[in-house]
């Protein structure tokens, strides 16, 4: 049974740049809802114990994962859903009696997002920079769609095996790679490339001036999409607006990831235009 007065989290680290919060909470406000939603900072070493201790606790709903605990998260839970098995990342958990499940929004509510600013993925050729859950997720879904997907990431080896992991799921269809995020790499890829996607957190406030590709790789025939929504626009999206490229924002795809999570957790159709709306009146007023 639902808690009347019910507790979600976000469980990270660090988590103060985080608009979940001010999402929810405005969304169980619209609904007349008792419940709450609480940012947490949980160090990596201490996942395990929230996870197997208050998680599971009659008065919480369920919690939101994030940077960096959504590949770690997954082996310490009852259930996961087989898409964000076959992901290999969880960002949304689910507190059924006592029974901690796992799903996976982020990929879609990318997928929506991305699907409203650029209608046909078939054909298409994407480079993806970061290797991370979001990556992951994202990667998952375009790999059923796109023709072809370049994985950029620091580290090169998790870019390698995430092309691997990708590459051997039965439904992709797309010729998947890797490479480094240096710029000799970044140019080679970009090269054939119709959209570019960000999931590395390079560029989140506080460190606004930074972003993860040399402004002079970018041209007017992409679309950019930076996940990163705080701020709203990066030094990413500056840069490829001025290229003449086009651009979304991450605010987007937080609003419907966080939109299935928030079905998830209360059973009821999530409020997207007001959730919207605050979030972007939070980050335009100087939230970020
Ligand atoms: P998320 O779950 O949000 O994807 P994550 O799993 O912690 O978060 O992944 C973060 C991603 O951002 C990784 O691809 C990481 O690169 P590494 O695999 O090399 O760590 C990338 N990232 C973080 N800080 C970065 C930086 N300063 N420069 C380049 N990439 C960075």
């Amino acid at each position: 049974m639902v808690s009347d007065m019910g507790v979600c989290y976000l469980l990270g680290y660090p988590v103060g740049h985080s608009m979940s919060a001010v999402m929810h909470n405005a969304a169980f406000r619209e609904l007349s809802l008792e419940h709450r939603y609480e940012l947490l900072p949980v160090r990596p070493g201490d996942l395990a114990s929230v996870v197997s201790g208050r998680m599971r606790d009659p008065d919480v709903l369920g919690a939101n994962v994030t940077i960096p605990h959504k590949v770690a998260v997954l082996g310490l839970l009852d259930w996961v859903e087989p898409e964000a098995s076959r992901i290999g990342a969880v960002n949304t958990l689910v507190n059924d009696g006592g029974v901690l499940k796992g799903h996976n929004t982020d990929g879609m509510g990318a997928m929506r997002a991305l699907l409203e600013a650029h209608e046909e993925l078939r054909g298409s050729r994407v480079l993806l920079l970061g290797a991370g859950g979001a990556a992951r997720a994202i990667g998952y879904h375009l790999t059923k769609n796109v023709e072809a997907l370049i994985i950029a990431n620091r580290t090169l080896q998790r870019a390698v095996e995430l092309a691997e992991d990708l590459s051997s799921n039965t439904e992709c269809v797309a010729s998947v790679e890797a490479c480094s995020l240096t710029t000799g790499d970044l140019k080679t890829a970009l090269k054939e490339a119709d959209i570019l996607i960000n999931t590395t957190s390079v560029g989140m406030a506080p460190h606004v001036d930074e972003s993860p590709i040399c402004a002079d790789l970018l041209s007017p025939g992409l679309l950019v999409f930076d996940a990163v929504y705080n701020p709203m626009r990066t030094k990413l999206l500056r840069d490829a607006e001025e290229a003449g490229a086009r651009t979304l924002g991450g605010l987007r795809m937080l609003v419907y990831q966080g939109a299935a999570a928030f079905e998830l957790w209360t059973g009821l159709r999530a409020p997207e235009a007001l959730m919207l709306r605050h979030v972007e009146e939070h980050l335009g007023g100087g939230g970020s």
